[in-house]
């Protein structure tokens, strides 16, 4: 599904080299849950955010389905993320004025769905992640595990064969913790690749099948 091959990413910062992805290789199959563990710092959501398309590796190439997503432009950046990834965030980065409905119904607007496609797509969404009954709640009105299964749906809403997660309990306490990696859980049993960055070892081996840990930009298994 995913493959890297010595992928390298420095920042710069005043007369300072920063390595946030220090010669990554590693390789990721299709329906697989993988964590990733580390310290704050450590190079983890750089890692996220180059496979995501959000950012672009210094050197290395990042395969995607077999494709090269290491050279693509803005553009090509912008379809892979909205036909092949879902990514959820710690701080759930909803709309918090509009409503659960609307914040997942959002991306679809860019894929071109008429209204009455984008509707039924979010309400199935959100049914998905239990939350049926809160659609038309505004996103401020909502608990934070409430407010990150919408972040679910709409990283849902697509239907990506990959979700990226960048610390998704990172904001929630330990019951909600529970109930968002079971929502998880499910939808790899559903068959979604599934890469989620936390730096709890412990909720790492609680749900996911294989953990790599980096350190200074390096990964391991
Ligand atoms: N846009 C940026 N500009 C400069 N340095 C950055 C930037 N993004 C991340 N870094 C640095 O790269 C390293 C890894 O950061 P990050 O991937 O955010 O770590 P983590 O998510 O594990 O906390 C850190 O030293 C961080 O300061
Ligand atoms: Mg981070």
């Amino acid at each position: 599904m995913i493959t890297l091959i010595s992928v390298n990413k420095t920042y710069t910062k005043g007369a300072h080299q920063i390595v946030a992805s220090n010669n990554i290789s590693c390789h990721i199959n299709e329906g697989e849950f993988v964590a990733v563990v580390g310290k704050s710092g450590s190079g983890k959501s750089t890692l996220l955010n180059l496979l995501a398309g959000l950012d672009t590796a210094s050197s290395g190439k990042i395969l995607f389905d077999g494709t090269d997503i290491s050279s693509f432009n803005a553009n090509q950046y912008a379809a892979h993320r909205l036909h092949n990834i879902g990514i959820i965030f710690q701080s759930f980065n909803l709309i918090f004025s509009k409503t659960a409905l609307e914040n997942v119904m959002l991306p679809l607007i860019f894929a071109g769905y008429s209204k009455s496609e984008r509707l039924e797509k979010a309400k199935r969404a959100l049914e998905q992640v239990g939350l049926g009954d809160r659609m038309q709640h505004k996103a401020n009105e909502l608990s934070g595990g409430e407010a990150q299964r919408v972040a679910i749906a709409r990283a849902l809403v697509n239907d990506p064969k990959v979700l990226l997660a960048d610390e998704p309990t990172g904001n929630l306490d330990s019951t909600t913790t529970m109930e968002i990696l079971q929502i998880l859980q499910t939808l790899k049993a559903k068959g979604k690749t599934i890469i989620m960055i936390t730096h709890d070892q412990e909720i790492a081996g609680q749900v996911a099948d294989r953990i790599l840990t980096i350190k200074d930009g390096l990964l391991s298994e």
